[in-house]
């Protein structure tokens, strides 16, 4: 299972995989960062749809497609905002991936790319952060085998090492 998941590094937009996942803001109406680029990628055709989604809960995910995209799919989630750990903000980005699984599965997704969700301008802390990301997608293919990879996308060295430190650390006897 756990040689179901990689880490790499790289732009998340330009991944051939059926499924990336957008840290999106609670109006899917696009932003900075990672959803910046998504949409810039995808074209007009995703704010379009986005917008007739009407929004998003923290912690939800909602699917649309991906135009021009090499994915498929853009499964948009929107973390949390880290205000110093005292406001669920850890159980919500937890929520993130597994929400983010579940539509991706629930779409026939065989392959999906997270980016480091929440950890840009939303504040949360990287380690933490990558800790969540880990444990909660290796409980989620515990319990569901269609899916073949999972790849979490650093976008810069710090995020690389970082994940790949916890991950060693997860996986080590
Ligand atoms: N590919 C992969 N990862 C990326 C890319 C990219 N092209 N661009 C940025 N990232 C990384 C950042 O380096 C960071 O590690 O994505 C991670 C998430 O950072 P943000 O994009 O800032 O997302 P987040 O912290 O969840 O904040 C979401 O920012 O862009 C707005 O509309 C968005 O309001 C929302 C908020």
């Amino acid at each position: 299972m756990k040689g179901k998941i990689r880490i790499i590094q790289g732009d998340i937009t330009k991944l051939q995989v059926d499924a990336i996942v957008n840290a999106a803001n609670n109006s899917l109406l696009g932003g900075g960062g990672v959803d910046g680029a998504i949409h810039r990628a995808a074209g007009p055709e995703l704010l379009n749809e986005t917008r007739k989604i009407g929004g998003c809960p923290t912690g939800e995910a909602r699917a649309s497609k991906g135009y021009k995209l090499p994915a498929r799919w853009v499964i948009h989630t929107v973390g949390p905002i880290w205000r110093g750990g005292g406001q669920d903000e850890e159980r919500l980005l937890a929520d993130c991936y597994r929400n983010s699984l579940t539509a991706a599965v629930e779409r026939g997704a065989k392959t999906v790319a997270f980016p480091a969700i929440s950890t840009g301008v939303y504040g949360f802390p990287l380690k933490r952060a990558a800790e969540i990301a880990m444990k909660e997608t290796i409980g989620f293919l515990e319990n569901e085998d269609s899916l073949n990879q999972v790849t979490f996308v650093c976008f810069g060295d710090e995020a690389l090492r970082t994940y790949e430190e916890v991950f060693s650390g997860l996986i080590s006897p």
